[in-house]
């Protein structure tokens, strides 16, 4: 049985199920090619038939990525899995996802079919897939809780038509690692054509065990894929988080005696880039991608760690690429300087005229801020100006006036269209003061659902970057904004929030909806 493990990303497609985390077409471009340079061997970029715009990102995606497998999501049946065939046409290897729930609660209360309309119908999707493409995932959604034995013949059945990978989710995060990894055995034990496929574990995490439970499904059930999102973004509590799963095998290969071909010094960058994009933050003491994962602030530790890293220590923070987020450039910072650290950062620059214009940013930029980080240089070529020049809203400058014991005052100059817009207005702070001045031109009435900052690099010299959920018509967007001046950031943050709400070229894929 071989020793590798398949690293399957569903970050574009699970991940982005996360209230306010949907991504542009661009937005998910940018990802996947930070995922093939992590070398992730499948890369599910979306849901093909779940809207015009996430077939057309799966289509750039699989345009875009050489290296990895480009896959999507389809529901078991002929027109799903046609638009995902078509979806992925331009890519140089392709996977179509099937899924089709198993469990009793499913089969009555959503899907209204009878067990044996149910194996039917996946039996003859997958017949049908594998007119489309050689490479066929079946996911028995909610298949933890489904019955063994029905379970067995559906695998069986699909097997038989031609599924490459099966898949085995625990879709409400209801799992627990050793009964997973038993239920996984038993499976790959009584199905008789089980070793025909890849077995793969998916697992969500409701009570925290997604991690545990995959590793599970691989040591005990004997799964060789597992199915995993960066920074473990999913809705809900989230999926499995790749980092962790990437580096339990590696830092634990005594125990699981498995490899797997992620190049981990990518990982940081994965996880800032994936947060940077949904502005969803990583708490400090995630494990692996953390700020604090690899901080030693007692003395007894960092005596220790003087000594022999070891002590402490159980995977260095450069292996995961943390040894990059170091100052790396400044105010004397020349242009080649500043081009070789966008190459060593896996961003690609083609034309000069954009090279050049990405160097006026880093040296304005500079000239507020004297130590520039790789994620100053990341929050940097988030925006073009290119990009910029097409949104509808633009920030141009902002002055405001707070003192204690009265009320902030802001004045907000931006871009409406092409004309240049200002006001004042009050507010309970005076991020509370500029949103207001915003919204007395915009009048948007849109509804904040979250508003929140944090320093992308460490100290008070930090940029912050904030980041504004509004809701509007039913749709939730995120906005992010960044800039030495927090204030700034927010009034930045809320216009490129109220972009998304304006335009519908920039508009999320598969933009969740408020109930
Ligand atoms: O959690 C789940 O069951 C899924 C399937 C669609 C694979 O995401
Ligand atoms: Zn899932």
């Amino acid at each position: 049985m071989s020793d590798k493990v398949i690293i399957f990303d569903t970050t574009l497609r699970d991940g982005e199920q996360s209230p306010g985390a949907s991504m542009t077409k661009d937005e998910k471009v940018r990802i996947a090619r930070q995922l093939e340079r992590l070398k992730v061997d499948v890369i599910e970029a979306g849901f093909a038939a779940s809207s015009e715009g996430d077939f057309q990102a799966i289509s750039a995606v699989a345009a875009a990525v050489k290296d990895s497998i480009v896959c999507s999501l389809a529901r078991a049946n002929d027109k799903d899995i046609t638009r995902a065939a078509d979806a992925l046409k331009a890519a140089n290897a392709k996977r179509i996802h099937a899924f089709l729930a198993t469990s009793p609660l499913h089969m009555a209360v959503k899907l209204r079919m009878s067990p044996e309309e149910v194996l039917e119908q996946a039996k003859r999707s997958i017949r049908f897939a594998r007119n489309l493409a050689e490479d066929i995932e079946f996911s028995a959604e909610d298949g933890y809780r489904s019955e063994m034995d029905f379970l067995c013949r559906v695998v069986e059945g699909v097997i038989n038509e031609g599924a490459t990978t099966i898949n085995i989710p625990d879709t409400v995060g209801y799992a627990t690692p050793e009964l997973y990894g038993d239920f996984i055995k038993t499976l790959r034990t009584r199905v008789p054509n089980s070793d025909k496929a890849v077995w793969s574990v998916h697992c969500h995490n409701d009570l925290g065990m997604a991690v545990a439970n995959s590793l599970a499904g691989v040591k005990i059930g004997g799964a060789r894929q597992i199915e995993c999102t960066i920074n473990g973004l999913g809705e809900r509590a989230g999926n499995t988080a790749l980092e962790e799963i990437v580096m339990a095998l590696r830092t634990r290969k005594d125990y699981f005696d498995m490899v797997c071909g992620i190049d981990a010094t990518q990982i940081v960058s994965a996880s800032k880039l994936v947060s940077h994009i949904t502005g969803f933050v990583v708490q400090p003491n995630k494990a692996v991608v953390g700020a604090n994962a690899f901080a030693h602030t007692s003395g007894i530790h960092q005596d220790g760690i003087l000594k022999n890293r070891d002590t402490y220590e159980i995977m260095r923070a450069e292996d995961v690429g943390w040894s990059a987020n170091k100052i790396v450039l400044g105010k004397l910072s020349g242009r080649n300087a500043f081009k070789q650290r966008l190459q060593e950062l896996g961003i690609a620059i083609e034309a000069e005229a954009d090279l050049n214009e990405a160097f006026l940013r880093f040296k304005s930029l500079a000239d507020q801020k004297s130590e520039i980080f790789d994620e100053d240089i990341i929050a940097i070529m988030s925006h073009s100006a290119a990009a910029e020049e097409s949104e509808f809203y633009r920030f141009i400058s902002m002055s405001q006036h707070s003192e204690t014991g009265e009320r902030p005052k802001s004045r907000v100059t931006f871009r409406v269209g092409d004309r240049e817009a200002s006001s004042e207005a009050e507010g309970n702070g005076p991020v509370d003061a500029s949103l207001n001045a915003i919204e007395e031109i915009v009048k948007s009435g849109a509804e904040q659902l979250l508003y929140s900052v944090n320093a992308i690099t460490s100290g008070t010299q930090s940029q912050g970057e904030v980041t504004v959920r509004l809701a509007k018509g039913g749709r939730i967007v995120n906005g992010v904004g960044t800039d030495p001046d927090i204030i700034a950031a927010s009034a930045k943050a809320y216009l490129s929030a109220l972009n998304k709400l304006h335009d519908p070229s920039q508009a999320k894929l598969n933009a969740q909806m408020t109930p």
